[in-house]
């Protein structure tokens, strides 16, 4: 009997497979680590060989932990966004580094399309910016900068993540979904197909490109796991998480604090237009119609506590940030403004870089680690204004993601939102929301809402802080801030 889902959740950091049964009960849970390349200041790259070595090692591991393929209904695979694979169609091998999300080289290139006017149009067609956080203008980087891939010619294929995947778990289906596609800068949002002028302002073929499908269905079936296995959702991890979060309703919003944070707020089945810069999104697709949604970016969230741990040495762990948090009044005039990859919504300024501001004698580690907290909620809040400004008010925030287990942080954000913040005691909504599309794919569910049975219990956050202390919080960060950009420019 199939009474199990495997999810394979490929994040920035490290990629993991989940098994969850019907009732959304986690039964098992393996992941490894991606090792992190920076070439060059501003520079990240995965090897999308290790990303299918690793992703294939977790899924097997689950696939003996359920008894077998015969366990397990379907696959659903999450993924982080953005980030771009090269690969030859004939031998299955990457013919490149896989540019990550995170990286910044195509900025030069963004900057001189926008001096040519371009910006206007890549907005109205694909919701987004110009920005090197996408994956358009690190195509066209590698298309100008590596010359393997226009030697490779009609070998050459191009996907994000999920595509990579499906492409190595099938054996050769080339395909996306459309909240995947949608980060490319490259698709229509209205229409959801790849836009000729923008492929070609990029310098891509439509033809390197995977087809746009469904964000659950029936795409293909995988023989690699020891037996048959159907994939029935692809969804970027973003997007599962508003899923897994049961932000079905326009309006609902969530923020999930990973590698970066990324707040999404439901805008219905119309695409939204924001007027400060938000990225319009889209959601989920099926039966080929599309729920969009407004997307605040943020880059830097866990990676700044792994940047003091890694880099820095100031701390052991991230669990060790909550005690040293608590152990001050307050941040000491502290303040941390996290432009380790340039700043993104509402800012986007990818010269940015980042700074630890007000020091003095008084100053000691725990208040720089509360700091480095705080510019969550702060970035967080910098973002409700904008999606206020936009007409997407929110009147709560669903927060999940690693970092939210810390409970200062959790509170923290209530208090400095004014909202109340609500947690859901199971963390991995990413994987949660992959299963329940997977769940909608297979045949489990009639739709997502009969899937969101699968979401268990939360803990709520109160707001507590009194207005004159979140004043002077807002006031300095806002200091903060503003010397980072003035310094970009
Ligand atoms: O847009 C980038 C995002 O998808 C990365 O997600 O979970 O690796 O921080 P995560």
């Amino acid at each position: 009997m199939s009474e199990m889902l495997l999810v394979l959740d490929e994040g920035t950091t490290s990629t993991r497979a989940m098994l969850f049964d019907r009732s959304g009960a986690c039964r098992g849970s393996h992941a490894e680590m991606l090792t992190q390349h920076y070439p060059q200041p501003g520079w990240v790259e995965h090897d999308a060989a290790e990303i299918w070595d690793k992703t294939l090692q977790c899924a097997r591991r689950m696939v003996d932990h359920a008894g077998g393929v015969d366990r397990i209904a379907a696959i659903g695979i999450s993924n982080q966004r953005e980030t771009v694979v090269f690969w030859d169609r004939e031998t299955g091998e990457p013919l490149a580094p896989a540019i990550v999300w995170q990286d910044r080289r195509a900025a030069p290139l963004c900057r001189s399309l926008r001096t040519a006017g371009e910006e206007g149009a890549v907005q109205a067609r694909t919701g987004l910016l110009l920005d090197p956080y996408f994956s358009g203008p690190k195509i066209a980087w590698a298309m100008q900068e590596w010359p393997q891939l226009a030697e490779a010619g009609e070998r050459l294929a191009i996907g994000t993540v999920e595509s990579w995947l499906v492409w190595k778990l099938t054996g050769g289906l080339h395909v996306t979904d459309a909240t995947n596609a949608s980060r490319t800068a490259m698709m229509a949002l209205g229409s959801g197909s790849w836009d000729d002028g923008l492929l070609s302002m990029f310098g891509v073929d439509r033809s390197m490109m995977p087809e746009i499908v469904d964000s659950a269905g029936q795409f293909g079936t995988t023989d690699v796991l020891g037996g048959t296995l159907p994939i029935c959702s692809i969804v970027g991890d973003q997007q599962a998480a508003a899923i897994g979060q049961s932000c079905l309703d326009k309006g609902d919003s969530k923020a999930t604090y990973g590698t970066g944070a990324f707040v999404l707020t439901n805008s219905g089945t119309t695409p939204p237009r924001s007027r400060n810069r938000l990225l319009s999104t889209v959601a989920w697709q099926l039966g080929g119609k599309r729920s969009y949604a407004l997307e605040g970016s943020i880059f830097v969230a866990g990676s700044l506590v792994k940047w003091l741990r890694d880099s820095v040495g100031m701390i052991e762990s991230a669990e060790e940030t909550e005690a040293l948090a608590r152990s001050v009044d307050d941040n000491g005039g502290v303040y941390c403004v996290p432009a380790l990859s340039g700043i993104g919504a509402p800012w986007w300024e990818p010269e940015a870089r980042g700074a630890i501001s007000g020091l003095s004698f008084s100053a000691t580690r725990a208040h720089i680690v509360r700091a480095a907290l705080e510019s969550i909620a702060h970035q967080t809040h910098d973002l409700m204004g904008v999606f206020a400004a936009d007409g997407a008010a929110w009147s709560g925030l669903r927060i999940d993601g690693g970092m939210v287990a810390n409970d200062w942080m959790a509170q923290d954000l209530s208090d400095l939102l004014d909202l109340p913040v609500e947690r859901p005691r199971f963390a991995e909504t990413t994987a949660l929301g992959a299963a329940m599309l997977a769940g909608v794919g297979c045949g489990w569910f009639d739709d997502l809402y009969q899937a969101s049975a699968m979401r268990g219990g939360v803990d709520m956050f109160e707001p507590q802080m009194v207005k004159s202390q979140r004043r002077k919080r807002l006031d300095g960060w806002q200091h903060a801030v503003q010397s980072v950009l003035g310094a970009a420019h």
